[in-house]
């Protein structure tokens, strides 16, 4: 079976560095909170064009800390795609918070900005939950349309989150998603396009009120300068605490280990690139529809989604002759049991919900070689289903 993410390819190039790297982890001892993990935020942000980035532990919590941050809860709406991971929505009941659910657009698969201005306008005339922010989803590696939705987030006065977990390192007009949104966050699971060797996540913003806010929240609400600052207090402020926190920290060996991934990053969202071009040129004609990116926009490929009208025929007889293949997503959030009693915007989510029938993800990473691609692209020319 060719691999679906060739995660060895990888670590074959980067062995002696990242082994270099685990050693002097081991050698200083801080394996929480270490020196690496403020390099590492340094770096990250500084790639992602933000003046801030704060490691937590998963992207899950990366997409709760500004909820928390901004007192989002019990009677607020945060609107939110269905075609997604369960972790976007999921952190919306986390702070007891209602997610609405918005359809996307059928070509980029990502938030359809006009049916999330009906969606706030439906909630706000219902007039029992109070609009306060949109988390929009960089689908598949590629940057939703940032200028439509902050505009309208901006005039309706709402928070707007980047859940970038599979589109860190995308750009739109060369800009990273953090210049519209007021947060992005992104995942560092080993299958990402920036993935350690575990779980990890962060939050890129510009907002140092935020940055602060979260920082306390990722270590049980620890006190941070502002809650100190005119304050004396009897004894060390270290176990006092201003806020109901978490425990949610990227270890110090996943930042080590990322911080040699993010050196080779640029250069491997380039071979991406590639790959993808290879696929579209090979596959058009040959599948019901290859992917568009937004005009504009450079995707990182986190994955390389065709639709087909037979798509698990297809799935099969790829299986069959060695090809992996994965369905993202086969059953929309607004329709898994956990999430069936939340709100969906009006008209309802056809989109997701006709997509979710036809996507099928190929194998996809940096180090996919012209052969193995080639073959796939016979293996699926060669479907007559
Ligand atoms: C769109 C999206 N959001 C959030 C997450 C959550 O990231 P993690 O698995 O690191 O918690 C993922 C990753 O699986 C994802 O694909």
């Amino acid at each position: 079976m060719i691999p679906f993410i060739d995660l060895a390819a990888q670590q074959a190039r980067l062995k002696p560095r990242i082994d270099a790297a685990i050693q002097r982890v081991l050698a200083h001892g801080g394996y929480v909170m270490g020196p690496e993990v403020r390099s590492f935020e340094e770096q990250l942000a500084e790639f992602g064009q933000a003046k801030y980035a704060l490691s937590c532990g998963n992207g899950t919590d990366a997409l709760a800390l500004p909820l928390m941050a901004w007192e989002i809860g019990p009677g607020d709406a945060v609107f939110c795609p269905s075609f997604t991971f369960a972790a976007t929505p999921e952190v919306i009941p986390w702070v007891g918070a209602t997610p609405v659910f918005v359809d996307i657009l059928p070509d980029t698969y990502n938030l359809d900005p006009d049916h999330l201005e009906a969606a706030i306008e439906a909630v706000r005339a219902k007039g029992e939950l109070t609009p306060r922010a949109v988390i929009a989803v960089d689908l598949f590696g590629q940057p939703a349309d940032y200028p439509r939705l902050a505009e309208i987030c901006r005039r309706h006065g709402l928070k707007l989150i980047a859940d970038s977990a599979q589109g860190f390192g995308s750009t739109l007009h060369g800009e990273h998603p953090v210049l519209w949104a007021d947060a992005a966050t992104t995942s560092f699971f080993p299958a990402k396009p920036l993935g350690g060797y575990g779980d990890g996540g962060a939050v890129l913003t510009d907002d140092e009120a935020l940055v602060e806010r979260m920082d306390s929240l990722r270590v049980h609400g620890k006190m941070t300068k502002s809650d100190i600052n005119g304050h004396r207090w009897d004894h060390d402020p270290k176990y006092f605490n201003a806020r109901i926190g978490m425990n949610s920290r990227l270890d110090t060996l996943q930042a080590a280990i990322l911080i040699e991934k993010l050196a080779v990053f640029a250069e491997e969202i380039e071979l991406r690139q590639g790959a993808a071009k290879r696929y579209s040129a090979g596959l058009k004609g040959h599948v019901c529809a290859t992917p568009r990116v937004i005009e504009g926009g450079r995707s990182v490929w986190a994955q390389y989604v065709i639709e087909h009208h037979d798509r698990d025929g297809l799935a099969e007889h790829l299986k069959a002759l060695g090809v992996p293949t994965a369905v993202y997503y086969p059953v929309p959030m607004h329709r898994q049991a956990p999430y069936a009693c939340f709100p969906i915007a009006p008209g309802g989510l056809p989109v997701s919900e006709a997509k979710s029938a036809k996507v099928l993800a190929l194998p996809m990473h940096a180090y996919l070689t012209e052969d193995v691609q080639d073959h796939i692209i016979e293996a699926v020319r060669g479907y007559n289903g």
